[in-house]
Order: structure tokens, then C-alpha cells, then sequence
């Protein structure tokens, strides 16, 4: 079985009652007395803008016509030589932290794909720099699904009466892993971080995360892969060069994988909470390409107006990607939400929450 859909709805303990998955009692949904509720977003992305026409793309054969109309991107931010997954990282943490207005938290994620080294994993340091202690800290890998399964898990610990407070970072720095002269790949992919703080609350509270699905099906994982540099080739072995070692993509594949996942996963989550999809409020899809974001969307039928993205001056940040739209919106607390992503792996996601309660945010 390479395909696994999986309800991150874990039972309830310490409540005197267990519930296997799949059994959710309609009601619960929204009345859960237990829940992990946002109360903190930060997002942070490097200064320098590379636009289309960039010199950083004159060799290459493509065009700001071209990278328009099938991507949307119209601009991105690059991370200067030197700047690490970790110091994105840390600066969106500094800002959810300040919004949340607490600097307690009890466990740091940082979801990437491009980690600071291979070892020892990026989240020890980001902590360590947040000057947090010596709190539990891990990376968690799943390319542009990095925040969903990264929100997900989080949900699952604050759930489990094991922590009260998560700090859950996306970040990622994938010009480190472009081959500058791949015009499929060098165009699309950029950097930034996001960051939510997430706390132990009610289910009926604004920022309550109500649900969140989950898939995969690795049989699909040479669609968007690095492919030297892991154990199954590593370095020494290696003798095809720079290639190997960047991301290798199929693009047209990947595309209509990510729109009926990100479709389907979106339906069942409605389904799940009983919403129709013209009640949903903000709709906030991971930004890989602008046509893929307006497929899934019409498909689903959300209404425009509850649509948000930045793809077009940010580009594609993978396990950032959505945190950093969330950063940029103010939603009227409540708000229904719902998440969804496609990624390398291939792994998809979306989750029902409601809109938190933020005090202002400082942009970038
Ligand atoms: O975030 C993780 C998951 N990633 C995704 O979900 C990405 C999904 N895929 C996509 O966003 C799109 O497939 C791309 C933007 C990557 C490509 O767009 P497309 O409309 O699917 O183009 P295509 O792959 O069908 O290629 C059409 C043509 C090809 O040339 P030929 O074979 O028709 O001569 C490509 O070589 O466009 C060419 N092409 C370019 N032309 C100019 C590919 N990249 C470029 C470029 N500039 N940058």
C-alpha cells in the first residue's frame, strides 16, 4: 500500500475517553474541549529581491512572460550566501514569539527540507539561539507539506497532555539546492520562514485547530527530488556532479498530482467539518504556482474573495509557504480557515482551523 490518508486525530487522554480515528462524532468537531489554538505568527524573508528579468537569470532561456502567466511569480527573496535555514528560521521564531506575546514554550519543530547541516538536525540551535533552554527540539522532513505535518504533529503533542506550548517553524533556504542554470527549477524555488506559536486550549476558541488530514504516496518520489548527497548516493560516490545534488523536478507531473490531492484533501476536510466551501473565509494553499492555487480552489469553491497568496513576491519558500500568508492576513478572529498542501514525496495535506486572535504583526 503506498498510499496512506491518514486523520491526525488523536485520542483524547485524560479525559477518561479514547476515540480510535475515523470515529469522530460530528459535534465534537467544533466543541472539543481540547485543542491546540494559534495565539502567535512570525514570518521573516531575506531582503534581497530577485525579480524576473534578474541578471541572476540572463543565461538562462526563459522570460518574465514566461514565468508570469504559468507561474504567477513576478519576484522573489533570495538569502545571501552564508544565511542559513536556522537564521531565517530564528528571525520568524523572534517575531511569533513576540506576537504571542510569551517566550514559554515547551517544544521547538522547525519543518525544512534544507536543514542547516545533515547532522545534527537545525531545531537544537534555533532553540538554543531563542535563547529557550533546553527544551525538546526536531526538525521534521516533508517538503512543501513540512507545515501541515509539522501543525499536525504539533496538534497531536498539545493534544496528548504532553506539552502546553509549541513553537512550530517553516523554513527553508532552497536556492541552496537549485542548479542555477535549470530554468524548471532555479525560477521557482526561494526563501523565508514562518512561525506559529501554538498553546493548549479549548476547541471552541478563536485559533482552535480543528482538524487536519494527511497522505503520501512515495512511489511518486522521483517527481521532485534531490537525488545525491542522501545515504542512497552519498557524496563520495557521486562522480555526475551539480545536478545530482540540486533539486530535479517534473514539473507537468507534479502539477496534476498536486491538483487533485490538494482538491481531494481539501473536500474531505470540509466533509469533515461540516463546512461548504463557499462558508470558508480564508483559503490558503501552499504557493507553488498560481495555477495550480486558482485549479484547486475552483474546484473546491471557494470564493474568491477568501483567497490569499503572495506566490507572486515570494515564490515558492516550500515548508514556509504558507505560514508566511498567514503572517500577511487579518482575518476577523474565528474566521473559518483551511490549509492545503502538495509536496515532494510525494505528501499532502489540509487542516480546518479558526482564524486566532493576534495582536498586529510586524511585516518583513
Ligand atoms: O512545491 C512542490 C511541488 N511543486 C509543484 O507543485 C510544481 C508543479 N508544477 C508546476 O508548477 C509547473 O509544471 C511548472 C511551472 C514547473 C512548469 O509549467 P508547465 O506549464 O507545466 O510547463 P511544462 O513543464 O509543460 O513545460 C512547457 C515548456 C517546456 O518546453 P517544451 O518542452 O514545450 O519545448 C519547458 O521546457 O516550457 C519550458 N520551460 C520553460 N520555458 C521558459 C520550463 N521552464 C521554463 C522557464 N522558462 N523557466
Amino acid at each position: 500500500m503506498t498510499v496512506a490518508e491518514v486523520i491526525c486525530d488523536s485520542p483524547i487522554r485524560g479525559h477518561g475517553r479514547e476515540r480510535k480515528p475515523f470515529d469522530l462524532p460530528e459535534e465534537h468537531v467544533m466543541t472539543s474541549s481540547i485543542s491546540s489554538v494559534v495565539c502567535g505568527i512570525g514570518a521573516y524573508v531575506p531582503p534581497r529581491v530577485v525579480r524576473n528579468d534578474d541578471p541572476a537569470f540572463s543565461a538562462l532561456d526563459t522570460s518574465d512572460e514566461w514565468i508570469r502567466s504559468r507561474t504567477g511569480i513576478i519576484e522573489r527573496r533570495w538569502a545571501d550566501p552564508g544565511t542559513s535555514t536556522g537564521d531565517l528560521a530564528v528571525r520568524a521564531a523572534e517575531r511569533a514569539l513576540l506576537n504571542a506575546g510569551d517566550r514559554g514554550v515547551d517544544l521547538v519543530i522547525v519543518t525544512t527540507t534544507t536543514p542547516d547541516h545533515r547532522t545534527p538536525s537545525t531545531a537544537p540551535a534555533v532553540a538554543a539561539q531563542l535563547g529557550l533552554g533546553t527544551v525538546p527540539a526536531f526538525d521534521l522532513g516533508a517538503a512543501c507539506g513540512g507545515f501541515l505535518y509539522g501543525l499536525a504533529t504539533a496538534d497531536v503533542w498539545i493534544r496528548s497532555g504532553a506539552v502546553e506550548r509549541v513553537l512550530l517553524i517553516g523554513a527553508d533556504t532552497l536556492t541552496t539546492f537549485i542548479d542555477p542554470t535549470d530554468r524548471s527549477t532555479a525560477v521557482i524555488f526561494a526563501d523565508g520562514a514562518g512561525a506559529v506559536v501554538l498553546r493548549h486550549g479549548e476547541g471552541t476558541e478563536p485559533g482552535a485547530v480543528h482538524r487536519v488530514r494527511l497522505g503520501s504516496d512515495g512511489a511518486l518520489k522521483d517527481l521532485v527530488i534531490v537525488p545525491a548527497g542522501g545515504s542512497r548516493a552519498p557524496d563520495p560516490e557521486v562522480t555526475e556532479g551539480r545536478r545530482r545534488h540540486s533539486v530535479n523536478m517534473q514539473g507537468k507531473q507534479l502539477f496534476q498530482h498536486a491538483v487533485s490531492r490538494m482538491t481531494e484533501s481539501s473536500r474531505a476536510v470540509l466533509q469533515d467539518m461540516q463546512w461548504s466551501a463557499d462558508s470558508v473565509q480564508a483559503f490558503i494553499g501552499h504557493q507553488a504556482n498560481q495555477r495550480i492555487l486558482s485549479k484547486v480552489a475552483d474546484l473546491v469553491g471557494v470564493s474568491e474573495e477568501s483567497r490569499f497568496g503572495n506566490i507572486s513576491r515570494v515564490g515558492n519558500t516550500s515548508s514556509a509557504s504558507i505560514p508566511l500568508v498567514m503572517n500577511e492576513i487579518d482575518m476577523q478572529p474565528g474566521s473559518k480557515t483551511l490549509l492545503t498542501t502538495f509536496g515532494g514525496g510525494a505528501v499532502w495535506g489540509s487542516a480546518a482551523l479558526s482564524w486566532p486572535i493576534l495582536t498586529p504583526r510586524k511585516g518583513n
